[in-house]
C-alpha cells in the first residue's frame, strides 16, 4: 500500500493544499479546528511527508555523510560517535557509508550522496582517486572535510593525527625495551596512515640505531585475519631471524598477531612484544593488555563536524583549516618488559 499524497489528505480534511502544508509547517497560522480535521486525516490516511524532497526544494538537507574506510574498525565507531554528537546538537542527522576500502564502493556512495544534495560530507578517503568527485561536490555546494587525512589542498578542511609522530613514539619504546629485530606490520601502503605511521617508525629506527633492523610484513588490510596471516609468516623465518618486537598499523592487526602467537604457545612479552594504533577498547581488553598508539578518536570525529557545520552555514567566506592532533603511545602488557 503506497504512503498517502498531501492531495489525498486536503481532500479528506476538505481543506487546500496550502492549509495542508501549514500544518505541517506553521501550524500555529492554522485555526486548531481546521488544524486537528488536518492532523485526523494525516493519522486516518497514513501520509508521511517526504522530507528530502522538501530539504531539496529548500536547498538545505538536514542530513550529513560520513565515509568510513571499515565499518568493522571500532576505530572507525569511535570516530562516528564524536561526529554524531555535534551533528544531532545541530538538529542534523548522520548516515554512515561504508567503502570497505574499495575505490569503486567508495564512488558509488559519493554518487549517491551528491543525488541527495546531502548538507556535508565528511570522509576517510581510500586513497587519492576520488579527489576529482570530492573537487565536484564543494561545486555543488557540498562541502567535504577529510577525517583522519590530512589534507595539503587549500580548499578542504581536514582532521588528522600526526601519525609519522605516531610511527615514531612506536619505534621507540621498542628500541628502548632493547629490541634490535623489529618488524612493521600493516597494509596497503596506498592507505596514507599505514604509510605515515611506517615512515615515523623507520625514522626513529636510522637515527637512534643502525643497527636495529626493521622488516615489513605487508598487509592486504587491516583487520585481524590479515593479523593472523602476518604472524603465521614470520613464525616460519628461522629463530635468528624472528623479530622480537612487532610495531601493527592498527590494533586489529595487533590483535590478530596476538592471538596467532598465544596459539602457537609464543609469550608475549618474553618471545614477541607486540604494539598496536588507534587504542581501539579492545586493546586495553585484550587477554594480555595491547601496548597502543591512542588516537583522539571521538575528537576527530566532533571536530570535523564543527568544521563541516561552519562551512555549511558559512559557505564561500568559510576559512579552510587543518586540524592536526597529538597521537599519545599508552604502554600495557604487551610490551613493557624489557628485552633480556
Ligand atoms: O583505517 C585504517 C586505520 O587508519 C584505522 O585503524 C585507524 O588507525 C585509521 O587511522
Amino acid at each position: 500500500m503506497t504512503a498517502a499524497s498531501i492531495k489525498e489528505v486536503a481532500r479528506h480534511a476538505g481543506v487546500s493544499l496550502g492549509t495542508v502544508s501549514n500544518v505541517l509547517n506553521r501550524p500555529n497560522a492554522v485555526a486548531p479546528a481546521t488544524r486537528q480535521r488536518v492532523l485526523d486525516a494525516i493519522a486516518e490516511l497514513g501520509y508521511v511527508r517526504n522530507d528530502s524532497a522538501r530539504q531539496l526544494r529548500a536547498g538545505q538537507s538536514r542530513t550529513i555523510a560520513i565515509v568510513v574506510l571499515d565499518v568493522a574498525n571500532p576505530f572507525f565507531t569511535d570516530v562516528v560517535c564524536g561526529a554524531e554528537q555535534v551533528v544531532e546538537e545541530a538538529d542534523a542527522m548522520l548516515v554512515v557509508c561504508n567503502s570497505g576500502e574499495n575505490d569503486a564502493r567508495e564512488r558509488r556512495h559519493l554518487e549517491l550522496l551528491e543525488e541527495q544534495r546531502v548538507r556535508g560530507v565528511l570522509i576517510t578517503p581510500v586513497g587519492h582517486g576520488q579527489q576529482p568527485r570530492l573537487d565536484r561536490l564543494h561545486e555543488r555546494g557540498i562541502p567535504v572535510v577529510l577525517v583522519d587525512r590530512g589534507s595539503g589542498r587549500a580548499g578542504r578542511c581536514s582532521v588528522a593525527v600526526d601519525d609519522l609522530l605516531g610511527g615514531r613514539l612506536a619505534m621507540e619504546h621498542l628500541l628502548d625495551q632493547g629490541h634490535r629485530r623489529i618488524a612493521y606490520l600493516g597494509g596497503p601502503f596506498s592507505i596514507p596512515q599505514v604509510a605515515d605511521r611506517h615512515a615515523g617508525a623507520a625514522a626513529a629506527l636510522a637515527e637512534r640505531d643502525a643497527d636495529a633492523q626493521l622488516r615489513i610484513a605487508k598487509t592486504t588490510n587491516l583487520t585481524v585475519a590479515a593479523g593472523r596471516r602476518a604472524a603465521a609468516e614470520l613464525l616460519t623465518l628461522p629463530a635468528a631471524q624472528r623479530p622480537t618486537a612487532v610495531f601493527c598499523a592498527n590494533d586489529l592487526i595487533a590483535l590478530g598477531v596476538l592471538q596467532e602467537l598465544t596459539k602457537h604457545g609464543r609469550r608475549v612479552p618474553d618471545d614477541v612484544a607486540i604494539v598496536g594504533y588507534d587504542d581501539i577498547e579492545f586493546a586495553g581488553a585484550a587477554a594480555i593488555p595491547l601496548s597502543s598508539v591512542r588516537q583522539p578518536r571521538e575528537q576527530l570525529g566532533r571536530t570535523a563536524a564543527q568544521l563541516l557545520l561552519e562551512e555549511a552555514d558559512a559557505g564561500a567566506t568559510h576559512r579552510h583549516r587543518h586540524v592536526v592532533f597529538q597521537p599519545e603511545l599508552v604502554i600495557r602488557a604487551s610490551s613493557d618488559r624489557p628485552r633480556r
